[in-house]
């Protein structure tokens, strides 16, 4: 069966270059491996998202954070907003269960206006996931304003690293992926 696999963009914006490339990156894993992605972005998560428990949370919003636990692999993306990820995409994530993302392949990307930023990747959404002891990609990726045309990542030294944290995400998704169980047919 193909890997789940969930996109999850914090940016209230579309068209959005988080999404964009977070989808770069479902894009050169998928021309590796079979798989079935999703992506969501914080805009699919209803107005109320900004409410202060998991049950006032809106329906999608709840969605959101069910499909987050339950993939199979995540490529996560926020904006960096004052230097740092966006507060309501941290604020969803503060829902997920402590335990759901344990082991869990997890590619790490942002996007700036410009590089001052570019270690938000690192020293911002790297503790986030270790917090949950996830299995992040060694390769990070940060894209500024400059590295997309038109919605679209084009810069060659950003791709090659979408390329190499594609190849580490596979080789960590094949890792994780459940066994098929041995049926004892005697
Ligand atoms: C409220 C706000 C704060 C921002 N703060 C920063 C920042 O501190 N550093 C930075 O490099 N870019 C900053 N930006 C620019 C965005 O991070 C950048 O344009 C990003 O690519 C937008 O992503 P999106 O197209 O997915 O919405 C900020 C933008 C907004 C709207």
């Amino acid at each position: 069966m193909s890997p789940r696999i969930v996109g999850f963009s914090g940016s209230t914006r579309r068209p959005s270059r988080t999404r964009s490339l977070v989808e770069a990156v479902a894009a050169e894993f998928s021309s590796r491996r079979s798989i079935a992605f999703e992506v969501h972005d914080l805009v699919d998560a209803g107005p109320g998202v900004g409410a202060f428990s998991l049950a006032a949370l809106p329906r999608e919003a709840r969605a959101i954070i069910a499909a987050i636990e339950e993939a199979d692999g995540l490529i996560v993306g926020s904006p960096v907003y004052k230097g740092s990820y966006a507060g309501l995409f941290k604020h969803l994530i503060d829902f997920v269960d402590p335990l759901a993302l344990a082991g869990k392949p997890v590619v790490i990307t942002a996007t700036g206006g410009g590089h001052r930023h570019a270690l938000v990747v690192e020293h911002q959404l790297r503790p986030l996931f270790g917090f949950f002891s996830a299995q992040t990609a060694p390769t990070a990726i940060y894209a500024s304003d400059h590295d997309f045309q038109d919605g679209i990542l084009t810069d060659s030294g950003v791709r090659a690293r979408v390329a190499q944290a594609a190849i580490e995400f596979d080789r960590a998704v094949v890792r994780t992926a459940p066994r098929p169980s041995i049926v004892n047919v005697a």
